[in-house]
C-alpha cells in the first residue's frame, strides 16, 4: 500500500450523477489487480476525515505514463468533491488495496449491478487479452443508467437488464444469471447485497466459484479500525483486508446462522 499523489486527467459525467475520472498514478496503476481498491481523500484538509473507497475501475496501460480510472456515484459529501475535481488537480489515494478477484478458469460470467460494474471492466480486459471468454450481465434501473456499452472492451459478449425494461430483458441482472450459468466455469459479481442475497438462492450457480466483491463502511481501509466486519463460515472477516472479493458461500447474511 502507497500512499499517492494522482493527478487529474479528466473527469466528466458519463450518466446522470456517475463520473469517469482519469488519472496519473503509475505506482496504482501498475501494481493494482482487478478487483482492489483505493482509499480516496476527499476534501482539500482532513475534512471529511475519512477516505472514500473506490475501485480501481481499469487502467490505461499503454499510455505513458500509465493511467487508471475510477467510476463513481455521487452519493453524499465526498463523492460530490470528487466530481468537481478538474485536470490537473490532484487527489490523494492510499492503494492499492485488498485483494483481487482470483479467476482459475478460461469461462467468465461477470454479473453487474448498477455501479458494480466498476471493478469488473477491467477484469473482464485483462482476462479477454489473455485469451479467456468474457459473458457480461450488466443491469440498472433504467437504459439511461446503464453503463455505456462503447466503453466496454471490444470482444465481451453483453447482456442487459433494466428494471422498467427500456433497454434489454426487463427484470433484475440475476433475473439473466440461470441462462448463463451454463456456460460459465466462474462467476463473478458486483452490486449491491441484496443482489448477492438473491444470488445465493438461485440453484443455477450452486456448487459453481462465485465471488462476490463486498461493500462495507470503511473508516480505515487497512485493517485498524475493525469497522468493515462481515460475518463469514471462517468467522469474522475483514472487508478492506480480507476482501473485498469473497466467495458468496462463505458470506453469512444477516438472520442466517453460521450453520446454514
Ligand atoms: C471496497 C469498496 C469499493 C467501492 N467502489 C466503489 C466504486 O467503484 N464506485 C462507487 O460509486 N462506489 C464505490 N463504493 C461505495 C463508495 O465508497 C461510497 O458510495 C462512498 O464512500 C460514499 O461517500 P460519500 O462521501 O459520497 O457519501 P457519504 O456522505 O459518506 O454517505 C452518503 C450515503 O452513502 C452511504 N454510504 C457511504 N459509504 C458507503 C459504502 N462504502 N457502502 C455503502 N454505502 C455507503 C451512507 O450510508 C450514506 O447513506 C465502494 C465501496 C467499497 C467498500
Ligand atoms: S476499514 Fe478499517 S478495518 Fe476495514
Amino acid at each position: 500500500m502507497k500512499q499517492i499523489l494522482a493527478t487529474v486527467l479528466s473527469n466528466s459525467e458519463i450518466l446522470p450523477d456517475i463520473h469517469l475520472l482519469w488519472a496519473q498514478a503509475p505506482e496504482i496503476a501498475s501494481e493494482y489487480r482487478p478487483g482492489q481498491f483505493v482509499m480516496v481523500r476527499t476534501g482539500e484538509d482532513h475534512d471529511p476525515l475519512l477516505r472514500r473507497p473506490l475501485a480501481i475501475h481499469r487502467v490505461s496501460p499503454l499510455a505513458s505514463p500509465i493511467q487508471f480510472a475510477l467510476l463513481f456515484s455521487i452519493i453524499g459529501r465526498g463523492t460530490k468533491w470528487l466530481a468537481q475535481r478538474k485536470e490537473g488537480d490532484e487527489i490523494d489515494l492510499l492503494g492499492p488495496l485488498g485483494h483481487s478477484f482470483r479467476v482459475q478458469s478460461r469461462h467468465l460470467l461477470l454479473v453487474a449491478g448498477g455501479i458494480g460494474v466498476a471493478p469488473l471492466v477491467s477484469l473482464a480486459e485483462n482476462e479477454l487479452a489473455r485469451g479467456a471468454h468474457v459473458t457480461l450481465i450488466l443491469g440498472a434501473p433504467t437504459q439511461d443508467q446503464l453503463y455505456p456499452a462503447h466503453l466496454l472492451p471490444p470482444g465481451i459478449d453483453l447482456l442487459v437488464a433494466t428494471e422498467d425494461g427500456s433497454a434489454g430483458k426487463k427484470g433484475m441482472a440475476t433475473d439473466l444469471l440461470a441462462n448463463f450459468t451454463g456456460k460459465a466455469d466462474q462467476v463473478f459479481a458486483c452490486g449491491p447485497v441484496a443482489m448477492y442475497e438473491v444470488m445465493s438462492s438461485q440453484t443455477s450457480i450452486k456448487g459453481k466459484s462465485v465471488q462476490v466483491s463486498m461493500e462495507a463502511r470503511m473508516g480505515c481501509g487497512f485493517g485498524v479500525c475493525l469497522g468493515c466486519a462481515i460475518k463469514t463460515r471462517q468467522g469474522m472477516k475483514l472487508v478492506c483486508q480480507d476482501g473485498p472479493v469473497f466467495e458468496l458461500e462463505d458470506i453469512i447474511w444477516r438472520g442466517k446462522k453460521g450453520s446454514d
